[in-house]
């Protein structure tokens, strides 16, 4: 039966990208309805419990029925809502394109680093005139979320050579170009984020990371390549059913990686060993006095 309504904190939330609509190992137990002074999130929010009973939240960030575009998504509303919930760490998975040929559709990649080349028509902050804040942003993943899936993740990857990408295989930072959208990317834009050093692209890990800093929630985006995007002249450039095509074939590692690192971070989570380093970071961040 599920609830309107849940009393206990909820810790871990997973935020699904395009093809990761559920999860699809754990029994929802509630489905919470919530409305935030942003408005309301992208869809209710699934409460699931794992096997020893420690509640999982689960939002669709295109929602549930994908008729949210990139630039439309609440972010807002949805950060404030898991916060409200309780939440300490975010996965949030996302489909992107590589602009790198060794990164091949159906890899994983776990960026740690981003480039914004939103157009700054996205609402990306909680403050406003009158209470102003400047989150501490040079680092924009969790390092402790980060390791854990380049440590863990690799061998439950199942496919044809299928890879796990981190900055320890990459032996440089991993860099996410987050663009505006919903039109891709030009060849000359996508050649530009190449120089740049970008190694994927997508268009939703801003503000959704930096919201998460804000609210001091641990956060790290987990993509899956399903395209090379526009730069490789010798190859079609990015369509919608390429991206669906390899998203829809890759569903199982996806679930596999969510699953894995749900078993992990539940004991790391309620020990405290992951989930409370940004604590009280942001009353260091206020500049207004009063
Ligand atoms: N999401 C998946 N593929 C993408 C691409 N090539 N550009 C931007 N976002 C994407």
């Amino acid at each position: 039966k599920l609830a309107h309504e849940f009393h206990e904190p909820v810790l871990l939330a997973i935020i699904g990208g395009t093809g990761l609509y559920s999860l699809a190992a754990l029994k929802p137990i509630a489905k919470l309805i919530i409305s935030t002074p942003w408005g309301e999130p992208s869809s209710p929010i699934t409460i699931a419990r794992t096997s020893s009973g420690f509640p999982i939240a689960f939002l669709a960030r295109h929602g549930p029925h994908h008729d949210l575009l990139p630039s439309d998504v609440p972010y807002r509303a949805n950060i404030a809502a898991l916060k409200g919930l309780g939440v300490k760490v975010i996965l949030a998975f996302s489909a992107v394109g590589s602009l790198r040929e060794h990164i091949k559709p159906r890899d994983f990649v776990v960026p740690n680093q981003i480039i914004d080349r939103t157009k700054g028509i996205r609402s990306s902050t909680f403050f406003c005139k009158g209470f102003v804040a400047h989150a501490g942003f040079g680092e924009p993943f969790d390092p402790k979320l980060n390791k854990l899936i380049g440590d863990h993740c690799r061998e439950i990857l199942q496919g044809d050579g299928v890879k796990l990408h981190t900055k320890e295989t990459e032996g440089k930072d991993v860099i996410l170009v987050c663009m505006e959208g919903p039109a891709f990317s030009t060849r000359a834009e996508s050649q530009l984020y190449r120089s740049w050093g970008g190694d994927v692209i997508n268009m939703s890990c801003i503000p959704e990371s930096k919201l998460a800093r804000e609210a001091e929630i641990a956060y790290q985006m987990i993509c899956m390549s399903t395209d090379y995007d526009s730069w490789n002249e010798s190859e079609e450039p990015v369509t919608v059913e390429q991206v669906v095509g390899n998203l829809k074939a890759n569903t199982d590692n996806a679930h596999r990686v969510a699953e894995k690192l749900i078993d992990l971070l539940e004991p790391k989570i309620k020990s405290g060993e992951i989930g409370g380093d940004l604590d009280g970071s942001m009353k260091f961040s206020v500049s207004t006095k009063k």
